[in-house]
């Protein structure tokens, strides 16, 4: 494929004195000057989703171009890659949200568990993998109401009140959003911070207790500090669900990220550890974009 780089815009790095950081990361490589936040994960990883071949095409125009990639928890997997890449697009097959656009089409496969999620029913598969939008889209409730709203669908029979409470104070909890909320749970969800609505958004994607969290730019309409809170949480989350997050922010990616997949026109550049893929690039196209070239 001919590539034709987007134009150069330089990527704003911190400017952080430039050591290196505790995982490593050599003096005078890209990112040299960002933190490395995370703590290391436990190193114990499931496979949750294999993902196998997958192209997606809108129409003609493919926006997906075979890619194959393992989804484990224990682990948070940054997809990165400029604006029209197909991030979002291969995101949104993970729980089949593509197929709600009719132009789409798919070919490989995909599993959770080892199941063909084609065979799963759609909306217990969302429930399983469920999906975080970049803007928070809190339902017009209550904050008490957004999650017993799921609780409740999600109840075989409908659950004792002091059951519920105790259930919604546990999923806020979770989130790190409990604190902030519980001297008032009525409260209108819309009249919450954005930062807290994006909370109360993964919140209420937790309270279907998924196996996988997929997150799509959390937090590019957030500010520097509840973006920080959102890292954090990402990070504590990843032990108990696998966590796949698209940013277009290289260092959040470098931030809270163990592994990572670069894109490029629909294709999967490079995968790897985000150590080795911020640190020691094996394709020059990754190197020119996490070094700041194009993006
Ligand atoms: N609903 C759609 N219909 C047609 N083309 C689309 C649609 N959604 C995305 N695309 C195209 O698919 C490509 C990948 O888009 P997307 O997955 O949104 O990329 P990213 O999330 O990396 O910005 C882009 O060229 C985009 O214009
Ligand atoms: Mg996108």
């Amino acid at each position: 494929m001919e590539l034709t780089p987007p134009p150069v815009r330089r990527l704003p790095l911190d400017p952080a004195p430039g050591r290196g950081d505790a995982d490593g990361h050599r003096p005078g490589a890209p990112l040299d000057g960002a933190r490395r936040r995370r703590a290391p994960s436990s190193g114990f990883a499931t496979d949750r989703m294999q993902v196998e071949d997958v192209s997606i095409a809108y129409g003609r125009k493919l926006a997906v171009d075979r890619v194959s990639l393992p989804i484990r928890q224990g682990e948070v997997l940054a997809l990165i890659g400029p604006s029209g890449c197909g991030k979002t697009t291969l995101l949104r097959s993970l729980n089949r949200l593509t197929e709600l656009t009719s132009t789409a089409s798919f070919k490989g496969s995909i599993t959770l568990d080892g199941a063909d999620i084609t065979r799963l029913e759609p909306t217990a598969l969302r429930r399983r993998v469920t999906m975080v939008f970049q803007q928070p889209n809190p339902f017009p409730m209550s904050v008490f109401d957004n999650i017993a709203y799921v609780l409740r669908e999600q109840a075989a029979r409908r659950p004792k009140r002091a059951a519920l409470n105790r259930r919604v104070r546990e999923v806020l909890a979770h989130a790190g959003l409990l604190d902030e909320v519980e001297h008032d749970l009525r409260h209108p969800a819309l009249r919450l911070s954005g930062g807290q609505q994006q909370r109360l958004c993964i919140a209420r994607a937790l309270a279907a207790d998924p196996e996988v969290l997929l997150l799509d730019e959390p937090c590019s309409a957030l500010d520097p500090q509840s973006t920080q809170v959102i890292e954090d949480l990402i990070v504590k989350l990843r032990e108990q669900v696998a966590v796949v997050i698209v940013t277009h922010n290289l260092q959040q990616a470098y931030r809270i990220a163990d592994y990572v997949a670069f894109m490029y026109l629909g294709e999967l550049v490079e995968y790897g550890s985000a150590t080795q893929v911020f640190g020691a690039p094996r394709e020059q196209r990754t190197r020119e974009y996490v070094s700041g070239a194009f993006g």
